[in-house]
């Protein structure tokens, strides 16, 4: 296997849109609020996934490390970064259900952490899921130290109860 990490190309968008959206099938809070709370019309889970990956690209595609495999794009990874405050930030990283667990994510990971370190920052942040066991094994793995936990809350606005005015 020839694992190698290279820049973003023009053309690779497709083929990362669909990793990605695949990748995040069960660890996707946009999944899980359409699963708890009902799909709200057009816009599924995958869709507003699939729409980070545009916010990533647009924002630093300097920043996106694409893994391939034998030439095969096998994941990626985005970043961006906050110079001000000297925070390199990990939004996305992915590989492809048949080339996982063969250290395409840790290389992609330690792509971008070099990346941060060859632009002079000195802190990395990433996050993951409760639900991600992948994310709270590898992370530590390479080096990032768990800071705080979050919860997620949805609402819909669209059933009846859900209008403020019904509360009050
Ligand atoms: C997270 C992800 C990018 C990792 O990619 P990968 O190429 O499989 O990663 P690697 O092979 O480099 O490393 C995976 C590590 O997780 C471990 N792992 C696999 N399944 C695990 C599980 N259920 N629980 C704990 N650790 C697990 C592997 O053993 C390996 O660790 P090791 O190198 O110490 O043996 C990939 O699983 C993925 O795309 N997941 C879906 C999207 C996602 O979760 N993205 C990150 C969001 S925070």
């Amino acid at each position: 296997m020839s694992l190698q990490i290279r820049p973003l190309q023009s053309g690779d968008r497709e083929s990362l849109y669909r990793i990605l959206v695949e990748s995040f099938d069960g660890v996707s809070i946009d999944q899980n609020i359409d699963g708890r709370l009902g799909s709200t019309g057009q816009c599924d889970w995958q869709w507003r996934k699939g729409r980070h990956l545009d916010d990533d690209l647009r924002r630093d595609p300097a920043g996106v490390f694409v893994a391939t495999i034998d030439g095969q794009i096998a994941g990626f990874i985005t970043t961006w970064m906050d110079r001000e405050a000297s925070v390199g930030f990990i939004p996305n990283l992915a590989v492809h259900r048949d080339h996982r667990g063969r250290g395409v994510g840790r290389k992609l990971l330690e792509s971008a952490i070099q990346h941060f370190r060859d632009q002079g920052l000195r802190l990395a942040r990433i996050e993951t899921l409760d639900q991600n066991p992948v994310g709270q094994h590898l992370y530590p793995s390479v080096g990032f130290v768990e800071v705080a936990r979050q919860i997620h809350f949805a609402m819909r606005l669209d059933t009846p109860g859900s209008d403020l005015g019904d509360a009050v």
